[in-house]
């Protein structure tokens, strides 16, 4: 018999069903939330409801597309946390119910642990140990990837997420909801060098983002002080001087991690990993110390229930299922 799961994650603003079948992802279908746009960030009570409304509808397109009976599935997995309480409350109620219906096993995953297991969806594939920098509008860690289901994380944020650092301060710069891709798009244009801002410098591998949205603001309301136009004229070099200002912050950690476990596979994950600058240096720093890097398509780096799929696979052959008493942990570590 196959081994065939519905995968579901609700964390924050997608709503997203996959169905695997023995570890090969059959499809993930994806609804992302507009209704956030014009808060300028994802609005907790929102989300939660656009999950009531998109859920169903996802799920019954997740089972009509992949061609399997829903009495065939051998298991429910969800998305337990990390994660908006709300939004994630969501899911693990509708999966529970589902999996008591059909009298099947249930599987709880971590949303940080499945960001790496996206790498295991499609070739090429990290081999163990490995470094992975997940990196997102919720998240930024370093984690030594010791096994599918043995990770340690060896450093993170201490306040911001990186992606959070690029909406907020492309919410300064008056660009719309989220601001990451528009920094990247305009920076492409820009100076990377044309303004300075700090580089925090945290113990060990740890990360600090919430400096830079502060030297953002101060700079910006000093230059508008003496041109009101500062912004307008300056947009691609803003954008590349925060770019190059973020993605040194990350890098620096990065070196740091793969030289102190002395390891050489190195894998990025999360929305952020979509940033040009970031793949750019990702490279040159590839080829500068012989590291093979790891990238996974678009689709599996931003939120979405295929890489809940493949997290679940690998704890159904361990046999690691969870009760049907399970409650959503938002702040659940890896
Ligand atoms: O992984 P993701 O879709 O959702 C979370 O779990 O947070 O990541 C979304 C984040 C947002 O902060 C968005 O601005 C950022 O990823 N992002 C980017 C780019 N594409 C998405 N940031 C910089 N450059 C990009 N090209
Ligand atoms: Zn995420």
């Amino acid at each position: 018999m196959k081994i065939t799961i519905l995968a579901i994650e609700s964390s924050c603003d997608e709503t997203s069903a996959a169905i695997i079948s023995d570890g090969k992802v059959l499809n993930n279908i994806i609804a992302t939330q507009s209704v956030h746009e014009k808060y300028g960030g994802v609005v907790p009570e929102l989300a939660s409801r656009a999950h009531q409304q998109h859920l169903i509808p996802v799920i019954h397109e997740a089972i009509a597309s992949s061609g399997i009976a829903k009495e065939e599935l051998s298991a429910i997995a969800f998305t337990r946390g990390p994660g908006l309480m709300g939004s994630l409350m969501v899911g693990v109620s509708f999966a529970k119910a589902m999996a008591f219906a059909l009298d099947i096993p249930l599987i709880d995953i971590n949303h940080m642990q499945a960001h790496i297991l996206a790498h295991f969806i499609e070739d090429p594939k990290p081999k163990f140990p490995f470094i992975c920098l997940t990196v997102s509008g919720g998240h930024t860690q370093l984690v030594l990837v010791k096994d599918y289901l043995d990770m340690e994380v060896i450093g993170e944020t201490t306040d911001d997420a990186v992606g959070e650092a690029f909406d907020k301060t492309a919410k300064l710069m008056g660009l719309p909801y989220p601001g990451g891709p528009l920094i990247d798009k305009y920076a492409k244009e820009g100076n990377p060098k044309a303004f300075e801002f700090p580089v925090s410098d945290m113990p060990g591998l740890n990360f600090s983002f919430s400096g830079i949205k502060t030297a953002v603001l101060y700079f910006l309301r000093d230059r508008l002080k003496e041109n009101p136009q500062f912004i307008e004229e300056n947009l691609a070099d803003i954008a590349a001087s925060v770019q190059y200002t973020l993605i040194k912050m990350l890098m620096q950690k990065l070196k740091k991690a793969a030289n102190q476990y002395k390891i050489k596979e190195i894998a990025i994950a999360g929305g952020v990993s979509a940033n040009s600058g970031l793949r750019d240096e990702l490279a040159s720093l590839a080829q500068k110390h012989h590291w093979n890097v790891y990238v996974p398509k678009f689709e599996y780096c931003t939120d979405n229930a295929a890489m809940i799929a493949m997290a679940a696979h690998y704890k159904y052959l361990k046999g690691e299922f969870v009760g049907l008493d399970v409650v959503p942990e938002a702040r659940m570590k890896i």
